[in-house]
């Protein structure tokens, strides 16, 4: 792979070791890829932040970098942790568990990243990505939306790479960086279009486990919203390496389809819809948490869930969590209060998959996020139980007895 002279000066360790290290990383990663050079990436998100999925293990790494000096040189984000850090007095969590995690966060912070502690980096405030913008991802339904959405151009990185790639500015020039590997490979008709959040998780994430890590092109969708398509690409992403997809009139490199061109292409009807729902339900048990928000909900899913709960209860035999950001929750305080009003909670900073529930004695989950009930049972040791928005909405605020 050429290198610049600056690149090779970095390489040798001329600006430290923590530079050194980070430039090793992606050039490794470039040469296993048969990459032709570095280029300049814009922006960082660096999954790989809760205590409880990563453990001990990255500590001295990150203890290491930030002794060397090591600081992200572009915008740098952070994935989820393990608990609400504004929020988890009652969550049984040792005190290691809580220093640990604190700690972790103090690491990436000295190392420029800035612990916004979601998932959706892109719908935040000063977060911008542009068509054309060369990235370095690592949370997968984030990748799937800023490439497939937004036009940005990321591989779904591991922590450390795009860590590293915070680091020295660049990745290496491969994968979905090139626009002839953008070119979608799997047809896709979809006979009846998804309308519900969870349909579109649902659609993703049978879709996904067929595609594999082809890039699929949707053909029956004409209409979707932003939301929709979050839900579509973390469902892709959860069951299969895909990291992109295509959509016309919504992914700016789509192209009118010709069927021709495809030598690989799969139909999905309602029934398949329907079997997945029932494949992502591992238990017919009445749940003990209804979760929303995986991918983070978005200012409009606040508003949604706040208008159905108005003057309504959340049963006292469950819980109903809506997972957010800060900056979300923030900005919309009045929503916030409405949800938080019938007794749901609004929690931040983590999510269903990387938080200490097994502490919290959860048994059954339910959720309108075809991603979270596919990783659940395998993650938390969890059952999930598939539902839509409105379902979850409902089963949470109607009395047992009136089911
Ligand atoms: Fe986000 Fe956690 Fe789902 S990180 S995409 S809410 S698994």
């Amino acid at each position: 792979m050429f290198l610049t002279a600056k690149e090779e000066r970095i390489l040798d360790g001329e600006e430290g070791y923590a530079r050194q290290l980070a430039m090793k990383i992606v050039v490794k990663l470039g040469d296993i890829f048969s990459a032709d050079k570095l280029i300049p990436i814009t922006a960082a998100h660096i999954s790989g932040a809760s205590y409880k999925t990563i453990g001990d293990a990255p500590i001295a790494f990150l203890e290491d970098l930030v002794k060397n000096g090591a600081r992200a040189t572009v915008k740098a984000t952070l994935n989820p942790i393990g608990f609400d850090l504004h929020d988890y007095k009652n969550w049984s969590l040792s005190q290691t568990v809580i220093e640990k995690q604190k700690y972790i966060i103090h690491l990436y912070e000295k190392l420029s990243i800035e612990p916004i502690l979601s998932c959706t980096p892109y719908v935040l405030e000063n977060f911008h990505l542009s068509l054309g913008d060369h990235i370095a991802f690592s949370e997968s339904s984030a990748c799937v939306y800023t490439n497939s959405v937004i036009g940005a151009r990321t591989n779904r990185e591991g922590g450390p790479s795009a860590l590293a790639s915070a680091i020295i500015g660049k990745t290496a020039n491969y994968g979905l960086h090139i626009t002839e590997m953008r070119q979608p490979k799997l047809l896709v008709e979809v006979e009846n279009p998804p309308k519900e959040y969870a349909e579109f998780g649902m659609l993703g994430t049978y879709v996904g486990r067929l595609a594999r890590d082809n890039i699929p092109i949707f053909q029956g969708i004409r209409n979707a919203t932003n939301n929709q398509l979050k839900y579509l690409g973390a469902g892709l992403a959860s069951t299969g390496m895909v990291a992109m997809f295509h959509m016309l009139g919504i992914t700016p490199e789509a192209k009118e389809i010709d069927v021709k061109e495809y030598s690989e292409k799969i139909t999905v009807s309602q029934d398949e819809l329907n079997n997945e729902l029932n494949k992502l339900s591992t238990t017919d048990n009445v749940p003990d948490l209804i979760f929303i928000g995986c991918p983070h909900c978005s200012l409009q899913e606040i508003q949604e869930i706040a208008a159905y709960l108005q003057n309504k209860k959340v049963r006292d035999d469950l819980k109903l969590w809506v997972c957010t950001s800060q900056e979300i929750k923030k900005s919309a305080q009045q929503e916030i209060k409405t949800i938080e009003n019938s007794g749901a909670k609004v929690i931040c900073d983590t999510c269903i998959v990387v938080a200490y529930l097994e502490q919290l004695g959860i048994k059954t989950m339910m959720t309108s996020s075809a991603k979270a009930a596919n990783y659940t049972p395998h993650f938390c040791d969890i059952d999930s139980v598939m539902n839509t928005v409105q379902g979850c909405l409902e089963t949470a605020t109607t009395k047992l007895k009136d089911i």
